[in-house]
This record gives C-alpha cells, sequence and structure tokens, in this order.
C-alpha cells in the first residue's frame, strides 16, 4: 500500500511538471488519474504485503477467534494463498458492505465467502471460485414457512448489502427487510419474533441453526428455488497480473491437498 502512495504522489508530481500546475484542486485531480493509471502496472504484492479485507462475522469461513483474531475458512486459505506468493497477509476485518469499495485504498482484495455477482463485477474482479454456495431460509422450529410463495409479504432478516438482501428485497414480492451488520444479529430478531426468517448462506444458517438448536431450523434455498452461488476472491480490478498469481497458488493449493484439509478443518 505504502508503494501505491508513493506512486500517487510521483504521478501527482511529474503531471504538474508536465502542465506546470499550480495548486488547484482540479489539476490534483488530474494528478490522480494519472496516478490511477499506473497504478494498473503497479504490483500490490511488492511490499510484500497482501492486506485482504474480510467481514469475520460469517463462520464457518471467517469469525473472530477466542484471541480475537480473524480465524475461519477464508482466512486460512487467504494465508495458504500468500504463503504460495511469498507475501504476509494482514488481514482487515470490516463491514461486509465496505468491502468492494475499499478494495485500492483500505484493502489489496477482499475474501468473505462473497458470491460472484454481475453488480460486483461492474467495480472489482473476481479470482477463480473457490466454493460453491446456495441460500438458506432459517425459520424459527415449527414455521409454516416451505416454499417461494410463503415468503411473499414477510418481514425478513439478512446481512446488509448480501445476496441474501439482494433476494429478500429484489426477488420476493411484498416484502419488508430488516438489514443487520451481522447475520448473527438478524437471527437474534428471529428468537425475538421480529422477523419471521432469514435469509443467509447455508453454511453459515447451519451453524447458527446448530447454534439455537431446537429454536429453529435451517431450510435448504433449493426448496424455494434459490439458485446456485460461487463464491471467489474480490480483486482489483484490471489487475490481471494479481488475478493470474492468485488462481495459480489456488490451483496448487487445491492440487496439493491443501484446499481438501482445509473444509475438513473448517466446514
Ligand atoms: N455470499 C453472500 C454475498 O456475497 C454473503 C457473504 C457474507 N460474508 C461475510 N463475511 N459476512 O453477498
Amino acid at each position: 500500500m505504502k508503494k501505491l502512495l508513493a506512486l500517487f504522489l510521483v504521478g501527482v508530481m511529474t503531471t504538474c511538471m508536465l502542465t506546470a500546475c499550480g495548486s488547484k484542486e482540479t489539476n490534483g485531480a488530474a494528478g490522480s488519474d494519472a496516478a490511477q493509471e499506473e497504478a494498473g502496472a503497479e504490483d500490490v504484492l511488492a511490499d510484500g504485503v497482501l492486506t485482504v479485507g474480510t467481514n469475520a462475522e460469517f463462520p464457518p469461513f471467517e469469525f473472530v477467534d477466542d484471541n480475537g483474531e480473524p480465524d475461519g475458512f477464508d482466512i486460512a486459505l487467504i494465508k495458504a494463498i500468500g504463503e504460495k506468493l511469498g507475501v504476509t497477509v494482514e488481514v482487515e476485518n470490516m463491514e461486509f458492505d465496505s468491502l468492494v469499495s475499499s478494495i485500492g485504498s483500505k484493502i489489496d482484495v477482499a475474501i468473505a465467502g462473497m458470491t460472484v455477482t454481475d453488480e460486483r463485477k461492474g467495480s472489482v474482479d473476481f479470482s477463480s471460485p473457490y466454493y460453491e454456495a446456495v441460500q438458506y431460509v432459517i425459520v424459527p422450529a415449527g414455521s409454516e414457512i416451505a416454499t417461494a410463495e410463503d415468503l411473499v409479504g414477510k418481514t425478513i432478516g439478512v446481512q446488509l448489502g448480501t445476496t441474501g438482501d439482494f433476494i429478500a428485497s429484489d426477488d420476493i414480492a411484498d416484502t419488508t427487510v430488516n438489514q443487520y451488520n451481522k447475520g448473527v444479529d438478524a437471527v437474534n430478531d428471529l428468537l425475538n419474533g421480529r422477523v419471521d426468517c432469514v435469509i443467509i448462506d447455508k453454511n453459515p444458517a447451519l451453524v447458527f441453526a446448530s447454534k439455537f438448536e431446537g429454536q429453529v431450523v435451517a431450510l435448504d434455498g433449493a426448496q424455494f428455488e434459490f439458485g446456485v452461488e460461487e463464491y471467489a476472491i474480490a480483486l482489483p480490478k484490471g489487475d490481471t497480473a494479481l488475478a493470474e498469481k492468485i488462481n495459480a497458488a489456488l490451483e496448487e493449493i487445491k492440487a496439493d491437498g491443501t484446499f481438501d484439509k482445509l473444509v475438513e478443518t473448517y466446514i
């Protein structure tokens, strides 16, 4: 990240020298465009650190461990990738909804059980997919919710900015959608009776359902006609060199058995 700042400054200075610019803000903006063009060719790994954003509220993919550190399948996976690339991985825990917009500034890449979507592809690139998922519906034990039709008009809890949020907000008629920063808060409101159900990815749904066993049930999204989703690492747009390195590392990790071991350990 330090190198990015240096390049930015060089970009600003070069632009100023070439155009004999003063201190007006417009010139600053032009300088930053030039810096961004250069940053396209910049190697975010050159400083030996890969800064990775996550939202550690999504077990078993990411959660905060007993020592207050982010842990989980994704964290172990990106650390293994970092090892293959010979860089140190630094994890930044932040809100899920700000991950995509932080790539290229606060963080280099994001790993967060993030589903590849066309909308996100407008702002970031994705690595090869590494995991298949589907949205699940968590309902109170004994609930009559069982089909897509039963969700119409319901009050639905989701994590803000997730694909579960998009389904509840855009694809189901007449819903009231309660958006939470943490999935577990949605589940707590399900227990309190403030929402009728929670739409969240399969594996976290199963973790929450077993945490509150007897009180809630996690239903397979297939019975609600939810489609298959794919998780991938979100990358800076246009940095094909980085994408190639990360995909190659991912391939190696799959080929040498590390990936299966991580699945066994965490999922
Ligand atoms: N797969 C869903 C999405 O991409 C949810 C991901 C939530 N991840 C998290 N770490 N909280 O929108």
